[in-house]
């Protein structure tokens, strides 16, 4: 009996021990314990200046990213308290002396955050964003964010700025490159595809990060293609175009949003409750935080929103901003805005409930710190990862002749400045990528044609900004021993990107000059063209017997560059992006809505209306017969569904992947729409002689409903057409 009593009675103090460590242990502190909770328990141990230091975000490291220039030993003069910081540094070292500062030196111990822009890999680089859409593979694009996810997290960042989901329909705007074009269904499929690839099931693993939807919103509206500018949108433009690819970020589970510099028709974003409160969070209910853009609450001020800093803190944080990107103005003011009570605590604890359970969501207080061993980078499978995206985002966009692929050819002159070139072919936004990581387009071509034919090359001219045609004799001498000729031409990487706008999108003078130097000399001539938007070729195309656009496709485009040239990789590339005929036809995108009169009138007298290559052009070697579009119904009530289906027969004798495009159209409706609307598509391989058919299962209420300036969906009977290519077929909706 005793024995029993004795056993009982340790047993019974075990557990009141347990309870009583556990007891010990703040609730926050406990993993166990529900996000909610561990969030509302720190929070109401908050002093108010803690709260407000969790709603800073400074700078950490250094790098040579023009953006973000900090000497080394920020790393001990950033406050510990500090919310977040962009850490620039290659290594987690400064990250880990910053965490551990936080970790055991602040009365409650929470953990910074680190974000930082990688935007198309952290240092294995893939193809900038807006080639990456040219893919039409969002699994691709999504392995390709899991590689930037595992590079940043083992270096030492925990949330990257990406993915830009700006439609742009402007290519003088230069952050066109960070986006994936102008089409609202597709930005919102790679916003999804991007955010599972960040993030994946559970974004504390130590190979995923937190995602960051941007601009928020419609920044890429930019008058006239200028940055940081006004942005004319109307609330049905605003929600027919601009919002959707952030709904879809949402519903992917994106942990963050960015607020954008740009002023939405009087209100700046940064400063928006419409879009930031309402709709956002009230409408889509995000739950995540807001971080606002670089200085973008200070800039409140330029943008004549906001008297001073305090009054920008006041309403950028009302809006619905809950961090303040490295301006210090919610650091310099919100603790006087609540003592003179023009801001309520209340509203201070929101934002740092948002910011406190990101930080919880990713795991930062039971693993604070990123172990000090060397970060798989560059790994054999991740650059392949790389060099496949770039393979599949090249576009053959003309191929005259048949002149490509290259057969029997003897002698081969590679001109151009971008032939020898590394840094370039990266495009902006390199976050920690290297030239000497790049295999540069001379070395790729030797590799490709070594053994098959002669080599010479010559560089002919430089990027731009010079009449010096010195280089143009021994170009041409190249070009006219050669049997054909590859004009490697394009833009520096610092064309595109921030800050980037240019009012002439064509190619540089000294550039047009070389490519009509060649092509004088009578050799066919292949340009290939590494650019970070679509360019105005309308006083280039007729100089060229085939067009490759490789765009600034990272550290492993040369190969796929000349296997596409040689005929060993098959291009599968289409543009989701639209290049017009000249500059003077901007803005022009497919998705634009009908004129009043009929197609010959209101256009241009003096240019074509039709663009030089649409949104979805793109060749193949293969040669694809489309069928009919069979319908499994023609006549659907609201709540419907039915099934779309096209053959497509690759009726020529080489393998060839083929990206079909579904578009509805709707001719009548109490808002009308645009002529088409992309909302399906569907990449697959077609063996040489096979046919394939491609299905599109359509919901009737997702897929034909329409969206109004509120933002509700519209949805009236009567016809809509479903296209594929020129095939139209009807259905009812009764
Ligand atoms: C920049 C960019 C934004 C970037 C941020 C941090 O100004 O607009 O895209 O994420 O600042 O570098």
């Amino acid at each position: 009996m005793n024995r029993r009593l004795i056993t009982t009675a340790l047993l019974i103090l075990c557990v009141l021990t347990l309870q009583a460590k556990k007891d010990a242990v703040p609730l926050y502190k406990r993993a166990d314990a529900p996000v909610e909770k561990r969030v509302q328990d720190l929070l109401k141990r908050m002093t108010l200046e803690e709260k407000i230091l969790q709603l800073s975000q400074g700078l950490l490291g250094g790098n040579d990213n023009a953006n973000n220039i900090m000497p080394d030993d920020a790393s001990m003069t950033v406050s510990p308290m500090i919310g977040s910081v962009i850490y620039t540094s290659t290594g987690p070292q400064q990250r880990n002396a910053l965490q551990k500062r936080a970790m055991e030196e602040t009365r409650l111990g929470i953990p910074v955050v680190f974000g930082y822009d990688v935007i198309h890999g952290y240092r294995t680089i893939y193809p900038v964003p807006l080639a990456c859409a040219c893919t039409w593979n969002p699994e691709l694009v999504r392995r390709c964010c899991s590689v930037a996810a595992s590079e940043s997290r083992a270096s030492g960042v925990d949330w990257t700025f990406s993915p830009m989901i700006d439609i742009a329909r402007d290519p003088r705007w230069g952050r066109v490159v960070e986006g994936y074009g102008e089409d609202p269904y597709t930005t919102s499929v790679f916003a999804a595809a991007a955010v599972k690839g960040y993030q994946g099931d559970n974004p504390a693993a130590p190979d995923k990060v937190a995602a960051c939807l941007k601009h928020f919103v419609g920044y890429g509206a930019s008058e006239a293609g200028r940055d940081y500018v006004y942005t004319e949108i109307s609330d049905q433009t605003l929600w027919d175009t601009y919002l959707p690819p952030y709904e879809a970020g949402v519903k992917a589970g994106a942990m963050t949003v960015m607020s954008a510099f740009n002023n939405i028709s009087g209100i700046p974003a940064t400063a928006n409750r419409y879009t930031l409160t309402d709709i956002l969070r009230r409408m889509w209910g995000f739950k995540g935080l807001v971080v606002s853009d670089w200085d973008a609450v200070f800039q409140l001020i330029h943008q004549n929103h906001a008297s001073d800093k305090a009054d920008a803190a006041l309403k950028a944080l009302s809006a619905g901003v809950d961090l303040d990107m490295t301006d210090n103005v919610y650091q310099d003011t919100l603790e006087q805005l609540v003592k003179e009570k023009r801001l309520s605590e209340d509203v201070i604890d929101e934002a740092v409930r948002r910011v406190l359970r990101v930080k919880f969501e990713l795991g930062l207080f039971e693993n604070p710190f990123t172990p000090d061993t060397p970060a798989a980078l560059l790994t054999p499978e991740s650059v392949k990862t790389a060099e496949s995206a770039a393979e599949e985002s090249m576009v053959l966009l003309k191929n005259e002749g048949g002149i490509l692929p290259l057969k029997n050819v003897g002698e081969i002159a590679l001109i151009g400045p971008l032939v020898t070139d590394d840094f370039n072919l990266m495009g902006p936004w390199t976050a920690h990528g290297q030239s000497s990581d790049v295999k540069g387009l001379l070395e790729a071509f030797k590799e490709e044609f070594g053994g098959k034919a002669e080599l010479t090359y010559a560089r002919g001219c430089e990027y731009s900004g010079t009449t010096d045609r010195s280089g143009f004799t021994e170009a041409i001498a190249a070009a006219q021993k050669a049997d054909v000729i590859i004009a490697c031409l394009g833009e520096y990487n610092n064309w595109t990107g921030e800050n980037a706008s240019r009012a002439s999108i064509q190619l540089p003078p000294i550039q047009r000059e070389l490519l009509e130097a060649l092509d004088a000399t009578g050799k066919p001539v292949v340009l290939l063209l590494v650019n970070g938007r679509p360019l105005d070729l309308s006083q280039a195309i007729e100089h060229a017997d085939a067009v490759l656009e490789m765009w600034q496709p990272g550290i492993a485009g040369s190969r796929p560059a000349a296997g596409i040239v040689s005929g060993r990789i098959n291009p599968s590339g289409k543009l989701a992006i639209t290049f017009p005929f000249t500059i003077g036809q901007i803005p022009i995108y497919y998705n634009r809505r009908s004129p009043a009169r009929d197609p010959n009138q209101g256009y241009y007298q003096d240019y074509p209306v039709e663009p030089l290559f649409p949104f979805g052009s793109g060749l193949s070697y293969s040669s694809f017969d489309y069928g009919n579009i069979v319908l499994s119904a023609d006549r659907v009530d609201k709540d419907g569904a039915l099934e779309a289906s096209v053959t497509v027969k690759n009726t020529s004798e080489r393998d060839g992947m083929e990206t079909v495009h579904w578009y509805i159209q709707d001719p009548v409706c109490s808002v009308s729409r645009p002529v088409k609307e992309l909302k399906h598509f569907e990449k697959a391989m077609i063996k040489a002689g096979e046919t394939r058919t491609f299905t599109f299962d359509i919901n009737v209420k997702r897929d034909f409903s329409f969206v109004d300036r509120h933002g509700s969906k519209i949805l009236e009977k009567g016809d809509v057409y479903i296209i594929v290519k020129d095939r139209k077929e009807k259905v009812t909706i009764e």
